[in-house]
């Protein structure tokens, strides 16, 4: 038989029943049953039982069965038939029936894998290994061996189908794919660029795209009108389990549009992709300005699959004599709290001010928490006394309380502390009572963002990019205070307390442009420098534009729920921005670093210190301009050694969630056989190894770089 006559696995119906089929793929898991031997095979659609039976196979055959091992590459031939009434399998789509092997071929072996590739068992009841208890790392060091479980290829093909579903219903709107450069410029969207030098221009560099925000709009400026792309972005920035250095956004633009327009678009293809995973999605997703969002959550992307939103009690307090609330009310603070319905039993006295009030709230950033219990038709607390019995009829008619609910308030002076606080309160205790309904979705926008923020030295930042218009042109660009109060008409699709995407209506008048630059502090010839490109086009008619990205990625992981965006990533880095498989990023060669004009290898011109083999001690030496003498040296390697250590423990610890801290505590550090305090050394006792001195400097050769 030939290939062009081979058939799917996974495809096989009772249908196929008594037909001659040729197969091809990778042996799953084997089972000997004294001389009849049961395979499953597996390839791309799906698995089926093969058998090897001596009394319809060769012996060859029979004994080249008996050899098989897990992963080995073959192809067999042979009769489809219903499995006996009582031995079907239920794990595998194709378990009424087997394939009677006539013919084998070996195509190529398999040592045996580091992990277990099988996901389905070969009998019914029967448990089968899956890749849960495997460390991530070697999966992706052999992720060519983990794409071959089911599952992972599940996820591809998911995503295949989702991304093809994209390109469909965005081609019958008009839209047209267009690939914008990789190599390219700076895009301003906040994290830092991936940098390749240029081998033709030495010590010059493209930057790896964050976004193809600019080209996008120059695609709009060029009249494209409708442009979409399956765009890959880089950024470099602080890793967390959602992001990744490199990922995937479904990135749209388009001209004469407003805001509703993009509403209803991204909505429709939403409720597609996630009907591709079998997910039905109910339209008009919400919407929320984002000073809803913080006031009722103390999030820009709120969880909305439950309740326990935000009530706030500030008023209720204006005139207390608890002293705490009050000095918090004196300073301008705010005070609000979350009814946690009829869970007391589970919040008992002691989980409430031990664990909440002493160790989890001050852990996420307050100094701590108010708590009731409402019992017996009465509000009981450690503090109940201090407060009046009006203040306490208020509390249960604003909070609707009944017995069996549980309050909790935060008070602080900042509205930021206390938003953070009982958001990630929320989070926390939405968690612990397990009230998150699984299997739900709540997409939600998020609209009016503040346009601007407070870069904390007096001026401001983009909260998006600088080309998102503003909800109004008529502010002072000098006047920061209200620069921070204007509102954009940036918009983000929010799920599950996940940021799926964002974007924004564009700016589409030059003089507006150049008020945002200057409002964010860039001097016209920054401007020019930066941007002088993409502000020149619109001094060419530029229409009105906008558009938004959708995060890939997080978009296929949310529809197949999966625990990382990693698992819906065909060859993701780790979550230290490495690549097990390829180990990259790596080293290069000090050639290769010269032939990019990085490095000068040339004879008496090579860097000390930075050429192979070269000593460190002579390179510290070079660079500092300072002579080592011998007798210095094995201290100085002992320095070099700890500076080594602690570089590859903060690297270690780069990968961690955590921040990472020095504990070291500050000291003046004396030369070994200094004594602390000893008189200051003459000018003649300083300058005394001084190849040359003027006055009562220390010439050093100067330097050229
Ligand atoms: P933004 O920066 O909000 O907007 O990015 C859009 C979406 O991309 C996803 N995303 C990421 N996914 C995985 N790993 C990352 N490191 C990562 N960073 C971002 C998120 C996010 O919502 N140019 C604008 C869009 C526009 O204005 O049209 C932009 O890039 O899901």
């Amino acid at each position: 038989m030939f290939y062009s006559q081979r058939v799917f696995c996974g495809q096989l119906t009772l249908e196929d029943v008594g037909r001659r089929v040729l197969l091809a793929g990778w042996v799953d898991a084997s089972r000997d049953h004294g001389g009849l031997i049961f395979i499953h095979l597996r390839d791309r659609s799906g698995i089926v039982q093969i058998v090897f039976s001596p009394e319809v196979a060769l012996s060859d055959v029979c004994r080249g069965a008996a050899a098989l091992r897990s992963e080995y590459c073959i192809t067999v031939s042979g009769e489809v038939r219903k499995r006996l009434e009582g031995t079907e399998n239920p794990h595998i789509e194709t378990g009424n029936l087997e394939v009677l092997v006539t013919e084998l071929t070996v195509l190529s072996e398999s040592d045996a894998p580091p992990f277990a590739v099988s996901e389905k068992a070969m009998v019914a009841g029967a448990q089968s290994a899956g890749a849960e208890s495997v460390a991530e790392d070697l999966r992706l060091q052999y992720r060519y061996l983990d794409i071959r479980r089911p599952s992972m290829r599940d996820n591809l093909v998911a995503r295949h189908r989702i991304f093809q579903c994209v390109r469909e219903f965005l081609d019958s709107r008009g839209f047209l794919e267009i690939e914008t450069p990789v190599l390219t410029m700076s895009t301003p969207e906040g994290a830092r660029d991936y940098l390749v030098p240029s081998r033709i221009h030495p010590k010059n560099f493209y930057a790896l795209p964050q976004s193809p925000q600019l080209f996008k709009q120059l695609l709009m400026i060029g009249g494209m009108e409708r442009y979409f792309q399956l765009a890959r972005c880089f950024r470099d920035e602080d890793l967390r389990p959602n992001r990744q250095p490199e990922f995937t956004q479904l990135d749209i633009e388009a001209s004469f549009i407003d805001e509703e327009f993009l509403y209803d678009l991204i909505e429709e293809l939403t409720v597609r992709m996630f009907a591709v995973g079998g997910i039905a999605l109910a339209r008009p997703f919400a919407r929320m300005t984002y000073a809803q969002a913080m006031d009722s959550t103390g999030s820009d992307r709120p969880d909305l699959r439950f309740g326990l939103r935000f009530v706030d009690v500030t008023d209720l307090f204006s005139s207390t004599n608890y002293s705490i609330f009050r000095q918090i009310l004196q300073r301008g603070g705010c005070i609000k709290g979350i009814n946690i319905k009829g869970q007391s039993e589970r919040l008992s006295k002691n989980v409430l001010q031990n664990e909440y009030a002493r160790e989890i709230v001050p852990s996420f950033g307050a100094k701590g928490m108010t708590w009731m219990r409402a019992e017996g038709g009465k509000l009981e607390s450690n503090i109940v006394q201090f407060f009046s019995t009006d203040e306490l009829e208020a509390l249960r008619r604003r909070f609707d309380v009944e017995d069996g609910d549980v309050l909790i308030m935060i008070a602080d002076p900042s509205y930021r502390v206390v938003t953070s606080v009982l958001g990630q309160l929320r989070l926390h205790l939405a968690n612990r009572l397990g009230i998150i309904p699984a299997g739900s979705f709540s997409p939600v926008w998020i609209t009016e963002f503040p346009l601007f923020e407070d870069d904390g030295e007096g001026g401001v930042t983009s909260s998006h990019h600088p080309f998102t218009a503003p909800e109004r042109t008529d502010f002072d660009p000098k006047n920061v205070e209200e620069l921070l109060k204007l509102r954009s008409r940036a918009y983000d699709l929010v799920m599950n307390g996940e940021e799926l995407g964002g974007g924004s209506i564009r700016i589409s008048d030059r003089s507006l442009q150049k008020k945002i630059f200057a409002a964010l502090g860039l001097s016209e010839e920054e401007t020019r420098e930066k941007f002088g490109f993409f502000l020149r086009a619109f001094d060419f008619g530029p229409p009105p534009h906008g558009g938004l990205a959708l995060g890939m990625d997080r978009t296929v992981s949310m529809i197949l729920q999966t625990p990382s965006i990693r698992e819906v990533i065909a060859f993701p880095k780790n979550r230290r921005a490495v690549c097990p498989l390829t180990g990259a990023p790596s080293a290069v060669k000090n050639e290769q670093l010269a032939e990019l004009g990085l490095l000068n290898l040339g004879g008496r011109d090579v860097l000390p210190g930075t050429a192979e083999g070269e000593n460190r001690i002579d390179h510290l030496s070079w660079v500092s301009r300072i002579g080592i003498a011998a007798e210095e040296r094995p201290q100085l390697e002992k320095v070099l050694s700890q500076a080594d250590e602690l570089a590859s423990l903060a690297a270690d610890k780069a990968g961690a969630e955590e921040p990472m801290a020095t504990v070291a505590p500050a000291a003046n550090r004396m030369r070994p056989g200094t004594v602390e305090g000893q008189s200051a050394l003459s000018r003649d006792q300083l300058l005394k190894s001084a190849p040359a001195v003027k006055g009562n400097y220390f010439k050093v050769a100067s330097i050229l770089e």
